[in-house]
């Protein structure tokens, strides 16, 4: 009886640990993001970010690889974000601390993270590539 007593413990106190991150799709965040931080995190993609992970530059992963930035969403918000402020080393490529956008304050940097990830979600639906290219 103890023993079963102790192990309920166990198992709760191993549940609790190991809180998994909430996907970022399916973050109270990212389904709260105003039309304002669209606005807000798309100039900074297109200032900083876009360099990058448009085309997958520099050893960066494209925005219309759906499948990679699916799989990124289920590492959670927090640890992408701190990721982008610290800057980091990928398999290919560095990216510089936050994402090189040097003026940006922590608030317009986690806007700018929530839309890269609203982008990639786009990117499946219409090819972001074949657009601007068509673009006169
Ligand atoms: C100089 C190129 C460069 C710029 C500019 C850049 N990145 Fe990156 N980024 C990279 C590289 C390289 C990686 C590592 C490979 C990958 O996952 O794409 C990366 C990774 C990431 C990741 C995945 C982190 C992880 O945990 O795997 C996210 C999210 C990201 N960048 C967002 C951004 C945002 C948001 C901006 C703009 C504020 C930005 N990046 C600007 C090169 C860049």
């Amino acid at each position: 009886m103890q023993r079963l007593f102790f192990s309920l413990i166990l198992i709760i106190l191993i549940g609790c640990g190991n809180k998994s991150p909430v996907n970022i799709y399916e973050s109270e965040g990212y389904k709260n993001l105003s039309a304002n931080d669209i606005k807000i995190g798309e100039s900074i993609w297109a200032s900083t970010c876009f360099r990058c992970h448009m085309y997958g530059s520099m050893g960066a992963v494209s925005v219309n690889d759906k499948k990679h930035f699916d799989e990124l969403a289920a590492k959670g918000f927090e640890q992408l974000s701190k990721r982008v402020t610290d800057g980091m080393e990928g398999a290919r490529g560095v990216m510089p601390p936050k994402g090189s956008c040097y003026s940006c304050s922590k608030d317009e940097l986690e806007k700018a993270v929530y839309y890269i990830f609203h982008l990639a979600q786009k990117a499946h639906e219409i090819e972001i590539t074949k657009n601007v290219s068509n673009e006169k």
